[in-house]
């Protein structure tokens, strides 16, 4: 399992300061304790803060429960990512709108390779946040990062139970 090519999961949301890598850090900590062979990156679909690190918040809320983001740099989303992933999770509805967007960009730069990753939302499996946003809390108080990294953790479980059937076959 280890020796092949590892299944790639791209998280995205507007800044790839708060909510994406969140979700890079606790995806990536959850499928190592799966031992699954999930390779996981994330990106914003806004370029408002390239290469930064993330919000401080983010990162003092993570640390609380364990994760590092301490080392994750914000990057856009860019039209190679759709040949280049498995999956490309949205942190909400107006992302999964601008990544299927970008998709129809990156059909026409690369072809038929760009249909290589799914799209779907973060919240697509989970039983506790079906299909609901994982709301920005760049604008509120601390109540807003725990709830990014409690829908994080529902919902990284459920894609893992998912991906982990895909891996089987
Ligand atoms: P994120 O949060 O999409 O979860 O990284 C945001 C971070 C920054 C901004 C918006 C959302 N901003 O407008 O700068």
């Amino acid at each position: 399992m280890s020796s092949q090519t590892p299944y790639q999961v791209l998280c995205v949301c507007l800044g790839n300061i708060c909510r994406s890598p969140t979700a890079e850090a606790v995806f990536r900590h959850l499928c190592d304790e799966a031992n699954l062979n999930v390779a996981i990156d994330s990106a914003g679909t806004s370029n408002y803060h390239p290469n930064k690190a993330p919000d401080s918040r983010s990162q003092q809320h993570a640390k609380k429960r364990g994760y590092d983001l301490s080392t994750l740099r914000a990057r856009q989303l860019k039209t190679k990512d759709f040949v280049e992933f498995d999956l490309i999770l949205a942190m909400d509805h107006e992302n999964l709108v601008n990544i299927q967007a970008l998709q129809i960009q990156a059909l026409q730069e690369w072809g038929t390779s760009a249909r290589r990753a799914e799209i779907a939302l973060m919240s697509q499996h989970d039983p506790d946040f079906f299909e609901q946003a994982v709301p920005d809390p760049y604008y509120g108080g601390a109540n807003g990062f725990e709830l990014v990294l409690d829908q994080c953790e529902s919902s990284c479980r459920a894609w893992i139970q998912v991906i982990q059937k895909k891996l089987e076959h």
